[in-house]
């Protein structure tokens, strides 16, 4: 199975991809790392294992559908059968959603749908749940609201701080994120397009992932 990559920073999960396909646990091919930001350092890791790399910027002041026009024409010259955000900070536009249709996912730092956004690990201190954690879910229009593929728990400790609840989250992305692409490229999980575009709350809506 194919799979483009969009990041926007560190690219740990990045990492823990490639970790998964040395190993032999994860059966993917990473055909292209695409970034919003060219200083990304997930860019670098990426074309040091020699795998193509593309920016497309978008500024200030920018034209939004024409950047998202851009990046799906930028995705699709790689003809991924799977695209993966991971740690990509943009909300994607109909140009990438209506090529890709239920084929793009995402892992979020928190267990939604409680918490989606920018800073799931503070929003969950600042809820004061007692249990956090991680979620792949399918990316739709919304912000990390998309069908659930799965989650791992994490318990939020009294002295937590962001950075260190965060910390302790991406461990469980790591090793979550690599299973949900391996099951996907195995046919364990089906993605279906009609059920991930049925509305929120349709029980048809829900796909079943083995338990990773
Ligand atoms: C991850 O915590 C992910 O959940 C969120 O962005 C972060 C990216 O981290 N969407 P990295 O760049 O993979 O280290």
């Amino acid at each position: 199975m194919d799979a483009v990559v969009l990041v926007s920073g560190r690219g740990s999960n990045l990492r823990a991809i490639c970790a998964a396909i040395d190993a032999g646990t994860c059966d993917a091919n990473l055909v292209a790392v695409v970034s919003d930001r060219k200083s990304a350092a997930a860019l670098e890791f990426a074309a040091g294992r020699g795998i193509p790399t593309c920016v497309v910027s978008l500024r200030k002041g920018d034209d939004r559908a024409l950047w998202n026009e851009a990046l799906a024409a930028e995705v699709a010259r790689f003809e991924p059968d799977l695209i993966v955000l991971a740690g990509f900070m943009r909300v994607l536009g109909a140009a990438l959603l209506e090529r890709f249709p239920g084929r793009i996912i995402n892992v979020h730092p928190a267990l939604l749908p409680s918490f989606p956004g920018h800073s799931g690990a503070q929003d969950a201190l600042n809820g004061g749940v007692r249990i956090s954690g991680c979620t792949v879910h399918v990316v739709d229009s919304g912000v990390d609201s998309g069908p659930i593929i799965a989650q791992a728990a994490v318990p939020v400790l009294p002295d937590d701080d962001a950075e260190s609840l965060h910390a302790r989250i991406q461990v469980q992305e790591h090793r979550l994120l690599p299973r949900v692409i391996h099951q996907i490229a195995t046919g364990a999980i089906a993605l279906d397009p009609l059920r991930v575009n049925a509305p929120s709350g349709d029980p048809t809506r829900s796909l079943t992932a083995p338990d990773v």
